[in-house]
């Protein structure tokens, strides 16, 4: 049985305030993916591109490559529906009928991307409206508002003919929806009054959003909800609460509208189709993680795309180590199954400056989404197009859509590598204890993001790399790491990282309590805990929710100016730091780990740590400089919790899944690997050279 085949997952927002406004649904998941097949590749192609007489030549060579699905139709509504209410479904038809033919699987998508012309001129009101007052229009893509209903309902007559049509298909594995759905700010009419709605939905009354937003300040009060209109984002001291609520406001016009898809196909599909969007991997963004009716999370990554922290002077070749380690960690645990729908295939064409990837990166990176528990991979694309925006893009084949490009080359080996590895395989989850007794979750609400990028008081503070310095010591460790959110189980971890989680309730804190005293190790990190849902700071002294908890009171906190940082001091080492330091008295029994130097508060704590019940819980008060002090504070609690974890150079990153261990280097240069519980080696060499994968048995 793969992971948990059987699940329950209660979805909200994960706040308490969102539930109201939410359907909340327990679903039970399917599972798509056996794991004899361990994970299967597809790739992209457009058949209304290219001449149909060469349709069939294309699916062969797919196939040829050991590619097992293909994937259809997704920027496809002006041939699917060339007038309004009339459809063609032949070209698809027939495309299908050919991909099968050569034993491909079919993932359809809902077009919704790209409305037809027809449609934008007779109903002008679907264009997205920018703050500028901008409006968009039709010639690219993404320029409908998902607060239209004109559109929504034109987009799901659609999706309700195309399901009604395939949904019965066997040889339809599953549905993508949109292309990258994001979250969209439009500032349209339409896009007002939902918000105005939306509001109504969250607050009983207009005096309740005037508490909730502080409008008494600076006579910002409302009489009625009509009076309200979407904050002007652009605008300096506009009033954070109400950029809050829009935000929640945005994330949900998104997340209804792939929910509303995916429930108008459901109404036909077979069990065994799936239904899931492509999500690009902007963590803030609210909409990911509060559907209710798409089965699971998919996402998309591009590495190689001017983009310059790779390790080593061409370390842009391969691109960042934890670019898909971050996005493996953060969209497995959503649902436990889920793919990478798009991966890059060699260079593209949008990036600021589109090198050639190094020989054997895109091997690597196949590897390395597989390792984080992917399910499956689509290459993004298969021929490179000879027209429109992408003409730069390369494909599993070249412009003369027959020659297999390097990266073509790379997903046929992995696909043979894979197809042999099939013949043996062990359930998911039999991973060593080594590895499992490290398991970490980082607790995760992109509405901390949000509010301390509106109000962040040094603006050095980056709360994703606040909290990639504790992910990079973790992954040095080969701590297998889910990033988790209010509504998991956080029993299931032996440590968990809060990192500045600024807003909370009484009953997310009293959840943490519990979560230590019945044994876990609780690492908290600056900002947590400061302010309420609505993002206004609590009456009482500063920070004080978290007293107990931490066994101190805070005193203050401080910034300094970026050139001339202070250490902080632990263990006799010193570490420099700027953007944000907290300063405490402790109570009784509460140790300090670490303390401020160099300034008049000389000697004050900054990192303390406690024992509660069973367990820990260590509060991290300071964000330092290059995330070495993080490292030390989580070796320092791993040591305190007597349990062993590696000291994996930067680049090298090991996982496990289906009782193998993966490890693949992005590093410049060849490291060897050296962990327990290592037997045959099935792929590759140890030492593992630059772009090199590593994968033996480990059962
Ligand atoms: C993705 C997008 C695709 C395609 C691709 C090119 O972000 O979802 O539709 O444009 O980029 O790399």
């Amino acid at each position: 049985m793969k992971k948990n085949n059987k699940f329950h997952r209660l979805k909200t927002a994960g706040l308490a305030i969102l539930c109201s406004t939410l359907s909340l649904a327990e679903r039970t998941a399917t599972d798509y993916f056996p794991d004899s097949q361990l994970t299967t590749t597809g790739v992209y192609y457009y058949p209304e591109h290219w001449d149909v007489s060469q349709w069939e030549r294309d699916f062969k060579n797919m196939a040829e490559l050991g590619f097992e699905f293909t994937h259809f139709a997704e920027f496809a509504w002006a041939q699917l529906e060339p007038q309004e209410g009339v459809y063609d479904f032949a070209w698809l038809d027939h495309a299908i009928e050919l991909a099968a033919k050569h034993k491909l699987k079919i993932i359809l998508c809902t077009s919704t991307a790209t409305p037809p012309v027809w449609l934008t001129r007779k109903y002008p009101e679907i264009l997205i409206t920018q703050e500028n007052g901008v409006k968009l229009d039709h010639g690219a893509r993404q320029h409908a508002s998902f607060s239209n209903p004109t559109y929504r309902a034109l987009a799901l007559k659609m999706i309700d003919a195309l399901a009604k049509r395939y949904g019965k298909d066997k040889r339809i594995m599953g549905w993508q929806l949109d292309n990258e759905p994001g979250v969209q700010y439009d500032f349209g009419p339409q896009a007002e009054k939902a918000f105005r709605s939306y509001l109504t939905t969250v607050y009983p009354d207009i005096d309740s959003l005037n508490a909730a937003w502080g409008t008494p300040f600076w006579s910002q009060v409302y009489h009625s909800f009509e009076e309200i209109t979407l904050p002007k984002l652009g605008m300096m001291f506009m009033n954070p609460h109400h950029i809050l609520d829009y935000r929640r406001f945005a994330s949900l016009q998104t997340a209804n509208f792939l929910d509303e898809q995916s429930r108008c196909i459901k109404q036909y599909a077979n069990k065994n189709q799936f239904v899931t969007t492509n999500l690009i991997p902007t963590y803030d963004e609210g909409h990911i993680g509060i559907y209710n009716d798409l089965d699971f999370h998919s996402y998309t990554r591009y590495m190689v795309f001017g983009d310059d922290k790779g390790i080593g002077r061409k370390g842009y070749r391969l691109g960042n180590p934890w670019r898909i380690a971050y996005a493996n960690d953060f969209f497995r645990p959503l649902e436990n199954q889920f793919g990478v729908m798009e991966l890059q295939p060699g260079q593209v064409n949008w990036g600021n400056i589109n090198s050639q990837p190094l020989p054997g990166a895109i091997r690597l990176w196949l590897w390395h989404v597989f390792a984080g528990g992917s399910d499956f991979t689509c290459a993004y694309r298969f021929r490179q197009p000879l027209s429109g925006m992408e003409q730069y893009h390369y494909g599993i084949v070249g412009t003369d859509g027959i020659s297999v490009t390097p990266g073509g080359n790379e997903y046929k080996q992995f696909n043979q590598e894979i197809h042999a590895l099939r013949s043996n395989v062990a359930a998911f989850d039999t991973k060593p204890t080594h590895y499992t007794k490290r398991k970490v979750g980082i607790l995760w609400n992109h509405e901390n993001a949000w509010n301390m990028s509106r109000q962040p008081q040094n603006t050095h503070w980056d709360t994703h790399e606040h909290i990639r310095k504790y992910y990079k010591a973790l992954k040095r460790f080969g701590a297998p790491v889910d990033v988790i959110r209010e509504n998991d189980s956080f029993e299931n971890y032996p440590f968990m990282l809060v990192p500045a989680y600024q807003l909370v309730d009484d009953a997310l804190i009293a959840r943490w309590k519990a979560y230590a005293e019945q044994g876990g190790h609780l690492i908290l990190t600056a900002r947590t805990g400061h302010k309420d849902r609505h993002g206004r700071i609590f009456e009482g002294k500063f920070g004080y929710k978290l007293f107990d908890l931490i066994g101190a009171e805070m005193n203050f906190f401080d910034l300094l100016q970026a050139h001339t940082p202070d250490p902080i001091v632990m263990g006799g080492k010193q570490y420099d730091w700027f953007t944000w330091g907290e300063n405490f008295t402790p109570y009784e029994n509460t140790e300090v780990w670490a303390t401020y130097a160099g300034d008049y508060y000389d000697g004050a704590p900054a990192i303390l740590h406690r024992s509660l019940g069973k367990g820990t819980v260590t509060y991290v008060g300071v964000d330092s400089q290059d995330g070495e002090m993080e490292e030390a504070v989580l070796r320092k609690v791993y040591d305190r919790a007597q349990v062993a974890v590696e000291h994996l150079p930067d680049g090298l990153l090991i996982e496990y899944r289906n009782g193998l261990g993966i490890a693949v280097n992005y590093a410049d240069q060849a490291i060897r690997v050296d962990v327990p519980g290592m037997k045959k080696i099935r792929i590759g060499v140890n030492p593992v050279p630059t772009a090199g994968v590593l994968v033996w048995d480990a059962r």
